[in-house]
């Protein structure tokens, strides 16, 4: 198998990666307390239902408060008891987000969202800081409760208790880089059979979250970015031998992809329609196309590793890491294989356990770590022998940073 050669990718001046560099949640789910730092490239490992997607749909839910509306985002996961940790003494969930900007800039963003009887919630608390760099604040905002406690700009919009602040003051140009970066997260989780049937077609903007306008996507790469379908080709190719071309079929109304093989001894290659293309072509090929998307600030992406073959992890972790030098990417795992591939030099791999109920998220423990650096085990090996735990003592100093809410500025890195 063939890998590309690395590519040195154009430096992006309207993007900085990573994007978020710090997490902080408290009372999402599983989660209970959780304040991670991400790399360009994060992979979190652990075992079914430890509590991996909860992270992941944390942030996803604050870009859908933005993109649709904090009601909207609620709705789509039932009711704000199914947010709400089960078993939280407190009535809110909080996250809280440290975020790199172009220009110098950082940023710390928290929300917290109160459950009320009946199902009903109100925005608790919501702060904003934008810095130039850790010096001086270029615009700020603190609301609670419907109050604006304090405000950067004068004669600021009033606040909706049911609505995040964000969107109300995003026109104004000190909010505006924020609100659009963490509006631009995406989160992937994507079913080989909404990927293998005729889809609809559309702009091709943004791939949903499904892969369900994947064809759309290709075609908009190969007209406006021809460059960056044949390197997402190039990747598949080390994945699926002899493949050569992906292109948009369309189909009446709807449309699929096509796909070129070329087969040892014959001179034309076959073509191929997506529905007959393998589960993990199709699920690479998506998750090849979500990570290099232009414009988005971080893609989240469910166990993209996921019906590949062992041999073919690889390539798949060279492919993610060449797009992270774009956009930074977070993935879920439990495949031995793919660790094998973690470099720890470059990768940041978050180990997440399940306790008593509750969720742990952190680097791996320091014994595992040193027999790493050691190389006397891979990650994948380690995880085989199910040896990758959260390191104690960073869970410890998480618990003590939480021990005061959000909101009280501990989102400061
Ligand atoms: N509101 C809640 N309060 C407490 N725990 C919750 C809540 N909602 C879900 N959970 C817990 O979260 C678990 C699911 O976690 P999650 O989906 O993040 O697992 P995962 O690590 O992604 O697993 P897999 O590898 O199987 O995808 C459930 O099994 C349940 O125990
Ligand atoms: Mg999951």
């Amino acid at each position: 198998m063939s890998l590309p050669d690395a590519m040195v990718p154009m430096p992006r001046p309207d993007r900085h990666v990573p994007f978020l560099t710090r997490v902080q949640i408290r009372d999402y789910k599983s989660i209970a307390k959780a304040d991670v730092r991400l790399g360009a490239f994060t992979i979190l490992v652990g075992r079914n239902g430890s509590g991996k997607s909860n992270f992941l749909d944390a942030l996803r839910f604050v870009a859908d408060s933005l993109r649709t509306s904090l009601a909207q985002a609620v709705q789509a996961r039932g009711v704000v008891y199914e947010i709400k940790r089960r078993g939280a003494e407190s009535p809110r969930f909080s996250i809280g987000l440290r975020l790199a900007l172009p220009d110098l800039k950082t940023a710390t963003y928290s929300l917290s969202i109160r459950a009320l009887k009946g199902g009903a919630f109100s925005v608790g608390a919501e702060t904003l800081a934008v810095r130039h760099g850790s010096g001086p604040v270029l615009g700020s905002y603190s609301v609670a409760d419907g109050e604006i406690l304090d405000c950067s700009i004068d004669n600021p919009p009033p606040v909706p208790s049911d609505r995040l602040y964000l969107v109300n003051v995003s026109g104004f140009p000190e909010f505006r880089a924020v609100h659009d970066a963490l509006a631009a997260m995406s989160f992937y989780n994507f079913n080989p059979e909404t990927l293998k049937v005729p889809q609809k077609p559309d702009a091709g903007d943004l791939l949903h979250r499904d892969g369900s306008n994947l064809a759309s996507v290709v075609a908009r790469l190969k007209a406006e970015r021809p460059e960056e379908l044949e390197r997402i080709t190039q990747y598949l190719a080390a994945i699926v031998p002899g493949l050569s071309g992906i292109d948009r079929l369309p189909l009446g109304p709807l449309e699929t992809l096509q796909f070129e093989q070329q087969i040892e001894g014959l001179t034309k290659p076959f073509g191929f329609f997506a529905w007959n293309m393998s589960d993990g072509t199709l699920r690479a090929l998506s998750a090849l196309a979500a990570a290099r998307q232009p414009g988005m600030s971080l893609v989240g992406i469910e166990e993209p590793e996921s019906a590949l073959h062992p041999a073919a992890a690889g390539a798949l972790m060279d492919a993610l890491r060449e797009a992270a030098s774009q956009t930074q990417i977070l993935i879920t795992s439990h495949s031995p294989d793919l660790l094998d591939h973690v470099d720890l030099e470059t990768d940041r791999l978050l180990a997440v356990s399940f306790e008593n109920g509750v969720t742990k998220i952190a680097p791996i423990d320091k014994a595992s770590l040193s027999v790493i650096q050691d190389h006397l085990y891979t990650p994948g090996e380690l995880l085989r022998l199910d040896q990758l735990e959260p390191d104690r003592e960073d869970v410890s100093r998480q618990e003590e940073q939480l021990s005061r809410p959000l909101e009280d500025g501990d989102t400061q890195a």
